[in-house]
């Protein structure tokens, strides 16, 4: 996909809503190389071997696949996903693969508005159910979709990059076509991938009211129902949370065959977690998002922000939250197996360091420490069924929205020459790899 693998245009690859973005002019860093993880991709196993990595997610780019989205299969993008799976197996390391992580191939945006349009639903049953006859005996892990509600709310509705699209209700109309969608493909997988597991991966930023108020309290719990429920209260309840249906008018019906086919569709629930955010009630305050009636800041009433920052703004360490989140999830939804599918840090200025510093990411080996105990206690003390965790990211790579500036790689790399070289927290992770805890 088009955080790493570059080659955007060979072998048959059509398009994607990227490729347009970064095509215009005055445009800044282009996903057009990335990690050139198309060529180099035996070289970055080789490197997951050197540190015990067992396990590793990646995303297919639909438009390798399919370049056109919807017409003829490109049979050597197909390929390309062949052989990187066999040489992760080959290497020891088991893949958990991603339908889709935001790069629509063009054609369908320009032809019918994308996952803003019911006609997505087709297309993207046809794409999977080409991906699973081609590679589904060759990984038993799989997700639909990568944070769905970032893609429909900041490409559709907030007027961000790569589609500047600022209409809600496009937004809202693409969290309810992902859910269609995702039920269909879930419907091929089973038949063409028995034994083999599936989900959505959903993420959240954890909610701390502001104030002890009830007022703040209540918008704290509605925003982690609207930001998880807009997709999982569907699929493991049948229905979106009475919170949401309470306040927000344009929210789509699910309805009763909807519920019927979502039913048992997460076979695991995969986590993207990350940061905190402050809660503050505030009737009026636009629907969004999942959200409704409530607004978020990063500083508490005295103006302290919540956590040490990262170099991307959002971004704040708050290690205390993560075992909270978990156990949320599991309350909620009682899932047979959690999976954090991406914890990380971007370390701040690391994209403008000498290379000798950057290498020395102290910063991001104290975001690893201070979070991984908390998902073990999660597991250990609360007995939150998590199975896995895996690390964003192996490689320093093409941030969306943010270019080459914002690095979460545990592996630095040279644009200039695509040297990789790790850091000092590889070394760290190694040492959690090969220990016993990792394979406990
Ligand atoms: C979420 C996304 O899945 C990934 O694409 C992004 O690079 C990281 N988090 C860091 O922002």
């Amino acid at each position: 996909m088009e955080q790493v693998e570059g080659e955007n245009a060979t072998d048959g690859r059509g398009p994607s809503i990227f490729d347009t973005a970064d095509s215009l002019p005055g445009h800044g860093d282009t996903s057009q190389v990335a990690d050139d993880f198309y060529h180099l991709y035996a070289v970055d196993i080789a490197a997951m071997q050197l540190l015990g990595v067992k396990h590793f997610r990646f995303s297919i780019s639909w438009s390798r696949v399919i370049p056109d989205g919807d017409g003829a299969v490109n049979q050597k993008g197909l390929d390309f996903y062949a052989r990187l799976l066999d040489t992760l197996h080959a290497a020891g390391v088991e893949p958990l693969v991603c339908l889709y992580h935001w790069d629509l191939p063009q054609a369908l945006q320009s032809n019918f508005g994308g996952w803003a349009s019911d006609q997505i639903v087709p297309a993207f049953v046809k794409y999977a159910k080409v991906v699973f006859q081609a590679l589904g005996d060759k990984s038993e892990y799989w997700t639909t979709f990568n944070e769905p509600i970032t893609f429909c709310f900041l490409h559709y509705g907030a007027g961000t990059y790569p589609l500047f699209i600022k209409d809600l209700r496009q937004a809202w109309n693409c969290s309810y076509n992902v859910l269609r969608a995702h039920a269909a493909v879930v419907k091929e997988f089973r038949a063409l991938v028995p034994g083999g597991r599936i989900c959505m991966c959903l993420n959240s930023e954890w909610a701390v009211p502001l104030t002890n108020s009830t007022a703040d309290v209540d918008a704290a719990q509605r925003k982690m129902e609207a930001e998880l429920g807009i997709f999982a209260d569907p699929i493991y309840k049948g229905d979106y949370p009475a919170s949401m249906k309470q306040r927000i008018s344009s929210l789509p019906k699910i309805t009763p065959q909807l519920a019927h086919d979502l039913n048992g569709s997460m076979d695991y629930f995969a986590l993207n977690f990350y940061t905190s955010t402050y809660v503050a009630a505030d009737e009026g305050a636009t629907c969004t998002w999942g959200r409704c009636d409530f607004t978020l800041s990063q500083t508490d009433k005295a103006g302290d922000l919540i956590g040490a920052e990262a170099d991307s703004g959002w971004l704040k360490s708050t290690p205390w939250a993560f075992r909270p989140n978990l156990n949320w999830v599991n309350n909620r939804y009682h899932p047979k197996e959690i999976v954090v599918s991406e914890i990380g840090w971007d370390v701040k200025g690391e994209g403008t360091m000498p290379l000798m510093q950057a290498l020395n990411d102290t910063s991001r080996i104290d975001f690893f420490r201070n979070y991984i105990p908390e998902a073990t206690d999660a597991v250990n003390i609360d007995k939150v069924p998590l199975t896995g965790l895996f690390v964003w990211s192996l490689l320093d790579n093409y941030e969306v929205g943010a270019g080459y500036q914002n690095r979460f790689g545990v592996a630095h790399v040279d644009y200039r020459t695509q040297q990789r070289t790790f850091k000092a927290s590889a070394m760290y992770l190694a040492g959690i790899f090969n220990s016993s805890m990792a394979n406990a």
